[in-house]
């Protein structure tokens, strides 16, 4: 626990502690305005769940601070967080898998976050057929309010998926876009570019650790609800899972992390900080000053404010 001591006067003094999280990992994440939120995760290599929330207030960068926030209803790993661009303050947990006994992995459900009161609610959605449940997945939300789930794992059957699952947060109902001949696809970052094109990057195909080429960018238009390829040129990048990624303010995507093998701990790739350019779909591996540093990292969250790339908690990986 950090305290700080602030001394007002000769007579009295207070003490104001800061509590801090414990480390995790596979924990869910979004930037609501200038809080970084996070939602459950493992708080150790052993799986155990916390259904802890905590945010960090990175309105002023130079102060950042942890707060911790109203707890989830259960333990929570391998979902994903959005917020709905209606509101900007309400946060939905995409799949996921709970710590609830394993018949009862309806992570299909919708947990939604009330930022502005730290409320919780489930609501009942027909989603069975379209929507089983699946982790291992980045969700993305439009400017519509709809929400864009690939592939990913079932939590309970380990059945693997290759369908678009749509939320539509404005008339809480799923829908589906089929992907023909698209492979089973897992541990992607996801990232929505203002033209509407989600950029998928990194991961695994169906079979263990058959990982995706990084110079293989899958896209999805969220306007056309179509599918298309680039090959990007540039630097060789590692292939792997558990990386980070977000947009840059100028249309870049900066790839942070992961390993090429999903049991989290390394080994580490490289490099481990890349740089795809998305207008000219070329990557590159930018120097830059080891000076505070962040480890290298799996499984961590990872979130641009202002110019700021964000990294939090994740796995230390193991060098090569
Ligand atoms: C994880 O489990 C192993 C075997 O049960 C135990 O030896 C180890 O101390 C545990 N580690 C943590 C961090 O709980
Ligand atoms: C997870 O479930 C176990 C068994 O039901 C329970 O003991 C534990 O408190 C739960 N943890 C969380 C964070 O919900
Ligand atoms: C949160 O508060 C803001 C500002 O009052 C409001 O615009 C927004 O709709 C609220 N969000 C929710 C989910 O209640
Ligand atoms: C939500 O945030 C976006 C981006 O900052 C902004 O364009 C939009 O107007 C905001 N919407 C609401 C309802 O506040
Ligand atoms: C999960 O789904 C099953 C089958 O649809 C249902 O029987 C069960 O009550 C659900 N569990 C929860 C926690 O909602
Ligand atoms: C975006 O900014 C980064 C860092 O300043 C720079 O390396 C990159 O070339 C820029 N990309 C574009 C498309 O301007």
């Amino acid at each position: 626990m950090l305290c700080f001591l602030f001394i007002f006067s000769a007579i009295f003094s207070y003490v104001i502690c800061q509590r801090l999280p414990s480390p995790r990992y596979l924990q869910a994440s979004a930037l609501v305005d200038a809080r970084f939120y996070f939602f459950g995760g493992y708080t150790s290599i052993n799986s155990s769940f916390t259904n802890e929330v905590w945010y960090l207030d990175a309105y002023d960068i130079t102060t950042t601070s942890w707060h911790k926030d109203a707890d989830m209803p259960v333990g929570y790993v391998l979902g994903s967080a959005c917020v709905s661009p209606i509101d900007n303050s309400t946060v939905l947990l995409m799949g996921g898998k709970m710590n609830i006994s394993i018949d009862h992995f309806n992570s299909s459900e919708i947990n939604i976050f009330n930022s502005n009161n730290s409320q919780w609610t489930t609501p009942k959605v027909g989603l069975s057929n379209i929507a089983s449940a699946r982790i291992d997945i980045s969700a993305v939300s439009n400017n519509d309010g709809k929400i864009f789930v690939l592939g990913g794992i079932s939590p309970d059957t380990k059945a693997w998926y290759d369908d678009m699952i749509i939320f539509d947060f404005t008339v809480m109902a799923w829908s589906k876009v089929s992907r023909l001949n698209g492979l089973k696809y897992a541990d992607y970052t996801a990232t929505l570019l203002p033209t509407g094109l989600i950029i998928y990057i990194g991961g695994r195909y169906y079979g263990r650790n058959i990982l995706a080429k990084m110079a293989n960018i899958l896209i999805f238009d969220t306007k056309s609800l179509s599918w298309s390829n680039k090959i990007a040129s540039g630097v060789s990048i590692g292939s792997r899972v558990g990386h980070s990624a977000v947009l840059t303010l100028n249309g870049s995507i900066i790839i942070y992390g992961g390993t090429s093998d999903d049991s989290n701990l390394g080994p580490q790739v490289l490099p481990d900080i890349a740089v795809l350019d998305v207008n000219s779909w070329a990557w590159s591996n930018p120097k830059i000053s080891q000076t505070n540093a962040p480890p290298s990292l799996t499984f961590h969250s990872a979130a641009l404010y202002g110019n700021y790339m964000i990294i939090t908690f994740g796995n230390y990986i193991i060098k090569n």
